[in-house]
């Protein structure tokens, strides 16, 4: 039985820190994840993305891997440091090489789904501040405007920021992303910056382009769950579901932060007039869609100890390479959430996939049953939501190769396609011909 329409969209995602390599060329500057990750006990084996794939050289043959797969489109992200290595400093050749890869793309009939801001933040700009500085918001305007300029007329769609929750939360507040601050004013300020910045990003394109590409959001999304009924365990969950969900959603959607955060969070931040007038307004500005990057669940219970009441429970679920429970339906369930509480708009699960640990079988094959598996539910989820009339008009797999998996170096392969670091080989893993049938059939 046919389950997705023509016009569904399946599509494969990376972003640039991850794949490119190529650190130092044409004119790139670095970024926070090069130094970052170059300080001992940051990042896995200390590992770092000088090379990566190596995609920068590579990239024509990542997309005849898409075209093998019969993608309907291709999500990436632009390296803000190739285009702005310096303050104010337009740097062309760095936009070749989007223009490049677009151009490649469009040649396979593959649409570009573009994202600006995958965590790549230029040195320079950290240097002045980073996201803790509402100058940030201009920079940003400024790299969003010449992308728009030199790329809309090829772009099918472009997603404003990836997950704002790990780039503020987990860069600003935990300290395991770069910059790797802990300091949780910095993380609110850095959040509340870089969402102000998706706002003037939107009202730009729609505003001063007049563009009619579909512009939207990409947030990482996990349902909750208290692991009892207890009174103290359900306020551990709201307390998670606030930092890790409502904290985006809210404003986003409804132009305001969650209060019960607000006063949680006010043990850190006693000042928040850095929450300027007009700028939840920006912040809940209309978008053409919603992105969604869904990997997991979580399970917590109540603990006094920890800052914020909270503290992540015992599973007894099966879980992925990263420890992470596999929950196709509790993906359901928040899909279901969303569209009571929060959006109508067409919502794209921008990023959606599983590491397990890949060996290259003798036969030169890798057999990876359980990512397999793991994108067999979730697409047929994806197909059950649809059936509901949930509007899911899209599904990327993340990632169309193994790459580097931020502070777990390339110890974690999230890849459909195997790569041998050592020697740049791609072998597509049996995800990926699975997934190849998937989009030639619309079934799963
Ligand atoms: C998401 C990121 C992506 C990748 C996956 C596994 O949080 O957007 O870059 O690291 O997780």
């Amino acid at each position: 039985m046919t389950r997705f329409s023509k016009d569904f969209i399946f599509g494969t995602a990376t972003s640039s820190y991850q794949i490119e390599g190529a650190y130092k060329e044409d004119g790139r500057s670095l970024s926070i994840w090069d130094t970052f990750s170059r300080i001992p006990g940051k990042v896995w084996n200390m590992d770092h993305g000088d090379v990566a794939c190596d995609h920068y050289h590579r990239y024509e043959e990542d997309v005849e891997i898409l075209t093998t797969l019969g993608v309907d489109s291709y999500r990436f992200s632009i390296a803000w440091p190739r285009i702005f290595p310096e303050q104010g400093k337009y740097n062309p050749a760095g936009m070749d090489f989007y223009k490049r890869l677009i151009t490649k793309l469009k040649e396979n009939n593959i649409k570009p789904s573009v994202t600006l801001y995958h965590w790549d933040l230029p040195m320079w700009a950290h240097e002045l501040g980073g996201w803790t500085n509402r100058e940030s918001v201009n920079w940003f305007k400024e790299f969003a405007s010449i992308c728009f300029e030199e790329l809309d007329a090829d772009v099918d769609s472009w997603i404003t920021h990836n997950e704002p929750w790990c780039a503020g939360f987990l860069g600003y507040h935990q300290g395991v992303h770069a910059p790797g601050h802990t300091n949780m004013e910095e993380a609110l300020k850095a959040v509340h910056h870089i969402l102000l910045s998706h706002g003037e990003a939107v009202d730009l394109l729609k505003n001063q382009f007049q563009s009619k590409t579909p512009i939207g959001i990409t947030l990482n999304l996990s349902p909750v769950y208290a692991a009892s009924n207890s009174t103290n365990d359900r306020l551990a969950a709201n307390n998670a579901d606030g930092y890790g969900n409502r904290w985006f959603l809210d404003p986003v959607f409804k132009g305001s932060y969650p209060v019960d955060m607000m006063n949680l969070f006010s043990k850190y931040v006693h000042d928040y007039r850095f929450i300027q007038a007009g700028d939840l307004e920006k912040i809940s500005i209309e978008c053409d869609f919603f992105g969604i990057n869904y990997y997991s669940r979580s399970i917590v219970e109540f603990s006094s100890a920890a800052d914020f009441l909270y503290k992540g429970a015992y599973s007894d679920y099966d879980q992925t390479g990263m420890g992470w429970d596999i929950a196709p339906n509790e993906f359901k369930e928040l899909i279901r959430r969303l569209r009571e509480e929060y959006t109508n708009l067409p919502i794209y699960i921008t990023e959606n996939g599983a590491a397990f640990d890949d060996v290259v079988a003798e036969d030169g094959r890798v057999y990876d049953t359980e990512r397999q598996k793991y994108v067999e539910e979730h697409i047929a989820a994806v197909a059950d939501l649809n059936d509901e009339g949930m509007n899911i008009a899209g599904y990327y797999l993340w990632s169309l190769l193994d790459n580097f998996e931020w502070a777990f170096g390339y110890d974690k392969r999230f890849g459909i396609t195997y790569v041998d670091f050592e020697t740049q080989k791609r072998t597509l893993k049996e995800t990926g011909h699975r997934y190849a049938d998937v989009i030639r059939t619309r079934t799963i």
